[in-house]
């Protein structure tokens, strides 16, 4: 029997994953369910963002899933040493489950092109998949400080570590359009040359059936929204992937959308790309679409259990279809869309 750890975290974390779990208790009936803690409510029990009991419980787990951690600006956790911090729990988390491709789809569904806030005609048909690195680059470099007036972060990859991520592009591009556009700063970078190197070279050692270009982060954070249908498959380092993810949910329209697998060595991770809304967090009107569509990506990527998968897919679309959520410019809130995305499950059983 597969085993599941649930982590929900802060904020609508809660509120979004007991979501996606009374839908992955439908359709995953016999998958065993822990619940254990990570972020703000980890460090106020444990002391820890990433306590040594929730370790402990991902050693026989085999698929994670992830709310979401942190606080409001002006939390009481932001002002914590940097360690202590719920988002030092994710990174902590996602390092320790050596998770360093996240898979972050973004889809507009046929007939769900009215949510988005881009013209029809620019929103049909999207289906973008952004690969961002996870473990590497300004987030993990342990060249870092903040001293006096001044403070520094760095930017660093290996060709290992570039290589890995890129791999993963490939491979997701061999099973949809072949197309893979890698995104970097190499006109001002460093590291955005290495890179580019290390991506073409594979490429040309083992994808020669994959289509590469090259664009730079600036002029893809205009055309992802201006002529998103020009993407098929985006790879790039942990900052620009972060970036251009959140901007790429006005795509479909709305955060509440945006789920993420996040796969590498062991037990892969899933968890919708948005925060914790504190500005909506304990209202009950949070869009749990996102979580729930990371529960079929754990069903996928996790469990490879794909009709699972698309049998979620079939019903989150159906649920947006009748009953948007307010980020939507809908009126339901978190438990009448569950309750049609259940209802929507009954009437839609798996076809594959
Ligand atoms: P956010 O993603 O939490 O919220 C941005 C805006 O989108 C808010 O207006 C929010 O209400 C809305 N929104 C987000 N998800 C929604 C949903 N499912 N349904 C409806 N509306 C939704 O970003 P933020 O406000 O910049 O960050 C808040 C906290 O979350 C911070 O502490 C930040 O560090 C943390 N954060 C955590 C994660 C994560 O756990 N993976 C991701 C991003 C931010
Ligand atoms: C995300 C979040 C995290 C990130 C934060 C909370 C550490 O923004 O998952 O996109 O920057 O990776
Ligand atoms: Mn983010």
């Amino acid at each position: 029997m597969p085993k599941i750890v649930t982590l929900p975290g802060d904020g609508i974390g809660p509120e979004v994953t007991a979501a996606a779990v009374a839908v992955l208790r439908e359709v995953a009936p016999d998958v065993t369910i822990e619940e254990h803690l990570i972020g703000g409510i980890a460090y106020d029990t444990h002391g820890d963002p990433f306590p040594q009991v929730t370790r402990d419980a991902l050693k026989d787990a085999d698929a994670v899933l992830l709310g979401t951690v942190g606080g409001a600006q002006d939390s009481a956790w932001n002002l914590l040493p940097r360690h202590l911090r719920p988002e030092s729990g994710l990174l902590a988390l996602r390092k320790a489950l050596g998770c360093y491709a996240n898979l972050r789809p973004v889809r507009v569904q046929p007939g769900l092109e009215h949510l988005s806030p881009l013209k029809a005609e620019l929103a049909r048909g999207v289906d973008i998949l952004i690969v961002r690195e996870l473990l590497g680059g300004v987030y993990f470099d342990g060249d870092r400080k903040i001293d006096g007036d001044t403070a520094y972060n760095t930017m660093r990859y290996t060709t290992p570590e570039v290589e890995r991520v890129a791999r993963v592009a490939f491979w997701a591009a061999e099973q949809r359009k072949g197309r893979v556009t890698s995104v970097d700063k190499a006109n001002v970078l460093e590291v955005s040359e290495l890179w580019r190197r290390d991506v073409t070279a594979l490429r040309d050692r083992e994808y020669r059936g994959i289509h590469l270009n090259h664009e730079y982060v600036d002029s893809v954070a205009m055309l992802i929204v201006s002529d998103p249908s020009r993407y098929d498959v985006i790879v790039t380092e942990n900052l620009f992937g972060d970036i251009l993810s959140d901007l790429a949910a006005v795509i479909p329209g709305s955060l509440g959308l945006m789920p993420s697998a996040s796969l590498g060595d062991g037990a892969g991770l899933f968890e919708p790309i948005h925060g914790s809304a504190p500005d909506i967090a304990g209202k009950g009107v949070a869009n749990p679409a996102a979580a729930i569509m990371s529960a079929g990506m754990l069903l996928r990527h996790g469990l490879k259990r794909p009709e699972g998968a698309n049998q979620i897919d079939r019903a989150v679309a159906l649920a947006l279809r009748e009953h948007p959520t307010r980020d939507l410019g809908g009126r339901a809130d978190t438990q009448t869309f569950t309750r049609a995305v259940l209802s929507a499950l009954e009437t839609s059983p798996a076809v594959g």
